[in-house]
């Protein structure tokens, strides 16, 4: 598909309210470790692809982390959804006697599936906040690139995704480029003191550990089928009902809990998987077709489990937990706690957590500054192949191998991104749906 700038229905105002370009824009704010960016220039333009709600929130986050980042260019498969962020972020960043920090104009807003590139072309550092079918071809692009990335969670939503990913992590850490994932929690005060706790063996061997994703439903469905021009509009409209898009719930929310046993487990994938899922209260056809509840089981080659479950189930008891029990004690991450077994409190963390979103972009830019590149590729990678392997097992019902899982030639991959009738993704049913 065309990549096509912004329509001109997104009138030219002050650049205060929108952002624009020109030599007025530059910014000339003080700039933090100035000098020490590797490409010679204290500016950091700063490039978004995804402008939702994650995709705001990190451009903020990469404008407050360092005052020489500028955002420069900007993606959305939707013109409305770019033009109001583009709002936003320039009503919020660009003040009168301040530096200008918003500098997208018309030919900087890119409309459609591609887009994306155009950003890479004009940033430094690129955001990643689509949706996670199509992370793995921007990370790529921008890797290629050399651009600096945020990379927001889940990083894929099927396994010649994670593959292509984990190549991409290797030639941004060849390249010195960083590459920050939006698993958030290993940037929280709280949970990194936690961790650092079970590393130093303050539980003993881990001999357990559940994890729980226990809440209601994300948002309904954003628009219905007749206000939609195509089946590809409505179900990217919609895209967290649809396996393609959003990898299901499990991985799309659910992967902030595996991540945290993956963290306990030093990175180290389970051997088998298994475990069931299914569609107990989003049945109707407008839900897509992801399941609303998924119990597995993961195993590690130690004889460690994790009981994972979650659940989107509204009116019902909401649990979000973590739970790793060893020899000596047990943690409740949560609540950054370790108990003894007679249920002495051993330990707890005291501190604020601090704000986790902006912790991990005043690190990716500090890494930038300081020519320390950080690069989370591989727990990313592994989080979301352990998220994508709950799926696997509760679609098809078998128990498999994280060889078989990691090796799974399942492609979701459409035929074509194109504002077509694309076909309507059936339900999966387990014992019938067959592993690929
Ligand atoms: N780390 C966290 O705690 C956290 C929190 C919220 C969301 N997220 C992640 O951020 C991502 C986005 O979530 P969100 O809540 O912002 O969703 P959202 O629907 O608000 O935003 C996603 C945006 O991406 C756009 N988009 C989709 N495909 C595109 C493409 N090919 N090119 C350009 N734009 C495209 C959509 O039109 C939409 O505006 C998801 O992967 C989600 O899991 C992470």
């Amino acid at each position: 598909m065309q990549t096509t700038p912004v329509s001109a229905t997104t009138s030219r105002r002050s650049f205060l309210q929108t952002g624009a370009a020109g030599a007025a824009a530059v910014v000339t704010a003080p700039v933090l470790n100035a000098g020490l960016y590797a490409g010679g220039s204290d500016r950091l333009k700063v490039g978004l692809v995804g402008c939702g709600g994650r995709g705001s929130g990190a451009a903020s986050q990469a404008l407050n982390a360092d005052s020489g980042t500028e955002l420069v260019a900007m993606a959305d498969a939707f013109e409305d959804i770019l033009s109001s962020c583009r709002r936003r972020l320039a009503r919020e960043f660009n003040r009168e006697g301040q530096a200008v920090r918003v500098t997208v104009d018309d030919d900087h807003s890119f409309v459609g599936f591609e887009g994306y590139k155009r950003v890479i072309d004009s940033c430094d550092v690129v955001l990643l906040a689509t949706t996670p079918h199509f992370r793995p071809e921007q990370l790529r692009l921008a890797v290629e690139a050399g651009k600096h990335v945020f990379c927001e969670k889940p990083v894929a939503v099927d396994a010649p995704g994670v593959r292509s990913v984990l190549e991409s992590s290797a030639k941004a850490q060849e390249k010195n480029l960083s590459l920050v994932s939006g698993l958030c929690w290993r940037y929280h005060h709280g949970k990194r003191a936690t961790f650092e706790q079970i590393r130093n063996g303050a539980i003993g061997d881990i001999v357990s550990m559940q994890c729980s994703y226990l809440t209601g439903g994300v948002w309904d469905p954003r628009r219905t089928r007749e206000q939609c021009k195509s089946e590809m509009e409505y179900q990217m409209r919609n895209w967290y009902y649809y396996t393609w898009l959003s990898g299901d719930f499990n991985v799309e929310q659910h992967i902030h809990s595996l991540d945290k046993m993956m963290w306990a487990m030093n990175d180290e994938p389970p051997v088998t998987i298994s475990g069931s899922g299914g569609r107990q209260v989003r049945t109707d056809a407008r839900y897509g077709n992801i399941y609303d509840h998924f119990d597995v089981v993961y195993q590690w080659a130690n004889g460690v489990k994790a009981f994972a479950r979650c659940r989107h189930w509204n009116n019902c008891e909401n649990e979000v937990e973590d739970y790793i029990i060893g020899t000596k004690g047990r943690v409740d991450v949560m609540a950054h706690k370790i108990y003894d077994h007679q249920g002495n409190t051993i330990w707890q963390h005291e501190g604020p957590g601090g704000d986790m979103y902006q912790i991990e972009h005043d690190e990716l830019f500090a890494s930038i500054r300081n020519g320390k590149p950080i690069n989370n590729g591989d727990y990313m990678c592994k989080s979301t192949m352990m998220a994508i392997a709950g799926r696997m097992v509760g679609y098809t019902g078998q128990k498999l191998t994280w060889e078989q899982v990691m090796s799974s030639k399942e492609d979701l991959t459409p035929s074509s991104y194109d504002w077509v009738d694309i076909p309507v993704p059936e339900v999966a049913i387990p014992g019938k749906t067959k592993f690929i």
